[in-house]
């Protein structure tokens, strides 16, 4: 197997950052082919913490890492990381970091404008993170964005500019909100310019080049499948495609380089920011669950919203993802609880549902179906092997396999790299 996707299963935060790391630790490759710095996650490599946002997490091993087309690219936040990695011994030469040509900039007053329009929507707003993902997104399929290749033109560049500003100055006006003067733009473009352009490389040259090669790949997805802007909980959901078929796309690669797809799960569910949420618990579970699992999101702090595993969702993750298998995270979180439920279906205005509603209204008011398994007392915390699970444990794995039809692959038992139990060979 030359390459592997991974993609969170659920809403984010699924604890992708380990599985990640030690998938990175064998890669030659990193991949990131959509999201931008919403993303967010923490890697512990031999004792010392790294915070990565934009960069693919290859970047802590010192391997190859790309960041492609698919990305939208704020390009003081990429800086502004690199100098963190700095600081922290770890230097980031061209050599190692390549940025697509294609990769469309995240500016100044994309993150104004996005900030904005949180604030007008008051409390129907999308909780979105506030760096400007959703209107670099927009200008790209509306043909104005201004993309990494533009700084090498200052004539393309100058025309494409007045054009953004002119967009972005309208509705900022009419959200009533400070205008972006061109000068300030360009000097702040001119800036960063000269330090952004040297990683700027021909990515899809490159990554014929490494397939042909046969190196091994590693696609690191951002967020998750229910926060895809087709296939997930919209509106209320990121801007990009998260699915893995966006992995082509996003690198310049074709539709086959994804290899085998692994979607990534916590042992229960939790969702950032504001949505459709069906398992969400108000009680003393999700207080435990929230508790225990240290559920505080990465990128904003905020405390993440918890509730029981979600079979239903997941599967919807499966099909629309085509996932091969799934990584169950953090299932030591639920030690110690007398009985663990999973949904199994919904209850929909007196009918029963098997399948996820793309209707937002219908996902607001979905009743989860509860199967209810006996938990386990004993504590799985670093177990290695399946077998070596509680026997409810392991029944709790099976029925969950049994219901999103496809092999849970990876168990986690812990942070650590090591607590992790894998049934399938991911380097045949
Ligand atoms: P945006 O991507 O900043 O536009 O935010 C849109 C939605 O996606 C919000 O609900 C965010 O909380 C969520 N989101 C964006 N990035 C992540 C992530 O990395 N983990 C979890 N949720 C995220």
């Amino acid at each position: 197997m030359s390459s592997i996707t991974i993609v969170g299963a659920q809403w984010g935060d699924e604890g992708k950052g380990k599985i990640v790391d030690w998938l990175a630790s064998k890669a030659d490759i990193v991949v990131r082919f959509q999201g931008g710095h919403n993303a967010g996650h923490t890697l512990v490599v031999e004792g010392k913490s790294y915070k990565l946002s934009l960069l693919p997490s290859g970047i802590v091993r010192q391997k190859t890492s790309i960041i492609g087309n698919g990305v939208v690219l704020d390009p003081q936040a990429l800086l502004k990381e690199i100098a963190r990695f700095r600081d922290q011994n770890i230097h980031i030469t061209p050599e190692i970091l390549k940025v697509a040509e294609n990769c469309p900039l995240i500016l100044p007053s994309h993150v104004a404008l996005d900030q904005a329009r949180e604030r007008a929507r008051g409390d129907k707003k999308i909780g979105t993170t506030g760096r400007g993902i959703g209107p670099a997104y927009e200008d790209k399929v509306a043909r104005r964005a201004i993309r990494l290749c533009d700084l090498l033109e200052s004539k393309t560049l100058n025309w494409r500019l007045d054009e953004l500003l002119f967009h972005h100055n309208a509705l900022l006006t009419s959200l009533g909100e400070k205008n972006f003067t061109k000068e300030d733009t360009l000097r702040y473009i001119n800036e960063v310019a000269t330090q952004i352009l040297p990683f700027m490389a021909p990515i899809p040259e490159l990554m014929a080049q490494y397939i042909h090669e046969n190196k091994f790949i590693l696609f690191e997805g951002a967020q998750a499948i229910m926060l895809d802007v087709d296939h997930g909980t919209y509106p209320f959901v990121t801007s990009s495609n998260t699915v893995p078929s966006q992995t082509g796309i996003g690198s310049g690669t074709g539709p086959r380089s994804g290899g085998y797809i692994l979607g990534i799960a916590k042992a229960y569910t939790t969702r950032v920011g504001e949505g459709p949420f069906p398992t969400e618990l108000f009680d003393e579970d999700g207080q435990y669950l929230g508790k225990k699992g240290c559920e505080f999101g990465t990128v904003t702090g905020r405390p993440r919203r918890c509730g029981w595993f979600d079979s239903i969702l997941v599967k919807h993750a499966v099909q629309v993802g085509g996932l091969d298998g799934l990584a169950l995270m953090k299932l030591d979180v639920l030690d110690g609880l007398t009985e663990i439920k999973i949904a199994t279906g919904y209850e929909l205005d007196g009918a029963v549902l098997h399948r996820f509603p793309y209707n937002l209204e219908a996902q607001k008011r979905l009743k989860p179906i509860y199967e209810t398994l006996p938990g386990w007392s004993e504590s799985t915390y670093g177990i290695r092997l399946r077998s070596e699970l509680p026997v409810a444990a392991q029944r709790y794995i099976e029925r969950i396999e049994a219901l999103i039809g496809v092999p849970i692959s990876i168990i986690s038992t812990s942070p650590e790299r090591e607590d992790t139990i894998m049934s399938v060979n991911l380097w045949s």
